[in-house]
């Protein structure tokens, strides 16, 4: 016997980037979805076709849902909240003042509470701290008498990679203790792939937590591990290579750079840090990742001091790649806006060049002058500076690069050019460790 039926009503409250996906994905399977988002611009932009940010693949998969009434979008919790069946929060949990602001989360669970007229179970997807969910069971109880069934899914989806990491994630963690809560949960989730892991939800919140500290702390070794190398003139690369063969370190995540930003890892890190000083536990490991990132971007702009042969003031200097990695159009935490501020602040004039993130960009880098095509923005400048390493940035032609430049300076952020080739160009190159 079907315990529950293959299609379910689902509400996913918040349009954000976590909310669309996961709305979209099981609209996608067949269930019924409404997502619910109080910002009224983002709901005009929503019905209009126009997804907010850029994610590949995604505004294809909303229309499509859209168009089969699988899905849709309102601001009326009293609208979508009486017939569903779970309800996802997917509301953001930024960092204010070092802890997770969790605001977003206890608003919109009065907003449901109030709307409830049957049973529901309430899966937390945002990321938040052990605890969160006994929290929020209180103020259901104490807005409504409906019974509720509580429950953490927390999501690994990187930016850019959205919609595949929510079909083919590694695991799938379910967090709840209800039996038919969990198999509820394991039915809804049976088209995605991955392994599955079903644990307390406290566990699954520090599952979250501790996923997102501990691969910038991968990030970070390696950076480390580039200085040395920096020094002793030992391809990173290489080590690198050598060390991710070892299944024990695995290949992933010791790409040296500019080091790690975005929405997730800073403000995760941020949270983490929090929650253990609140235990009184010195989380010494964790803060040293957060300043060895930092510590990149000077560490980068001295390099390209050095290229400009000790000054870059009055310097043209093109950046390249403005998002905090390729295939968003996401600046939260973009290392593009500490190089570029610090090398304006060093009196270089920047020229900063993004294929997607200008209309982002301008919002936050006021001073720089903004371009989508490279060559425009290289013509006459002083030096090129990687910082995100889009496709459209791998393969330049580098020869009419150097008949175009000023000074054929390339500063590689990323690690993405080959020294020798540029050198026998005639190009000076400094890498990250390489
Ligand atoms: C991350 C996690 O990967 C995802 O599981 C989580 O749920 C949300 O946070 P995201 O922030 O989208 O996803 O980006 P990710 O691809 O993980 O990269 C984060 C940052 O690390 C980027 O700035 C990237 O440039 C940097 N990075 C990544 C490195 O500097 N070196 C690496 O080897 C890998």
């Amino acid at each position: 016997m079907l315990l529950f039926r293959l299609s379910m009503k689902l509400v996913v409250i918040g349009a954000g980037y976590v909310g669309l996906v996961t709305a979209a994905v099981f609209a996608q399977f067949g269930n019924s979805v409404i997502v619910v988002e109080i910002d009224k611009n983002r709901i005009r932009q929503l019905s209009e076709g126009k997804i907010p940010f850029f994610e590949p693949g995604l505004e294809e998969l909303i229309k499509s849902n859209v168009k089969t009434e699988r899905l849709s979008i309102t601001d009326s919790y009293q609208k979508a909240i009486p017939q569903s069946e779970i309800i996802f929060l997917c509301v953001g949990t930024p960092t204010k003042n070092g802890r997770a602001d969790l605001s977003s989360i206890y608003s919109s669970v009065k907003s449901i509470a109030e709307n409830l007229k049957n049973k529901v179970t309430v899966v937390i997807k945002s990321t938040v701290p052990p605890g969160t969910n006994e929290k929020v069971r209180k103020v259901f109880e104490k807005t409504t008498k409906v019974e509720i069934e509580l429950a953490s899914v927390p999501e690994f989806l990187r930016e850019g990679k959205a919609i595949e990491d929510t079909l083919h994630p590694y695991r799938v963690v379910i967090g709840a203790r209800n039996k038919d809560t969990i198999k509820k949960l394991l039915k809804l989730h049976q088209k995605i792939s991955g392994k599955r892991m079903v644990c307390s939800p406290e566990s699954a919140q520090m599952i979250k937590y501790a996923s997102n500290a501990f691969l910038p702390s991968k990030i970070s070794f390696a950076n480390s591990i580039a200085r040395i190398c920096d020094n002793f003139g030992i391809n990173i690369e290489e080590v690198m290579k050598g060390m991710g063969m070892d299944k024990r370190i695995g290949p992933d995540f010791l790409n040296a750079g500019l080091g790690y930003g975005g929405s997730c890892f800073p403000k995760d890190i941020d949270a983490l840090l929090y929650l253990s000083e609140s235990v009184g536990y010195d989380f010494s490991i964790l803060k040293a990742v957060k300043k060895t990132n930092n510590d990149q971007v000077d560490f980068f702009v001295n390099k390209i001091i050095s290229l400009c042969s000790g000054s870059v003031k009055g310097k043209i200097l093109v950046v390249l790649g403005l998002s905090f990695k390729p295939n968003t159009s996401d600046m939260r935490e973009a290392r593009s806006l500490y190089v570029i501020h610090r090398l304006q602040k060093l009196g270089a004039v920047v020229r900063a060049c993004d294929p997607v993130a200008i209309s982002e960009a301008v919002k936050v880098l006021c001073k720089a002058d903004f371009y989508v095509d490279p060559y425009e923005a290289l013509k006459g400048a002083d030096g090129l500076v990687l910082v995100t390493e889009w496709d459209e940035y791998k393969n330049l032609d580098f020869v009419k690069i150097k008949k175009i430049m000023k000074s054929p300076i390339v500063a590689d952020g990323r690690n993405i050019y080959n020294r020798e080739g540029l050198e026998k160009l005639g190009f000076t190159y400094e890498g990250i460790g390489k």
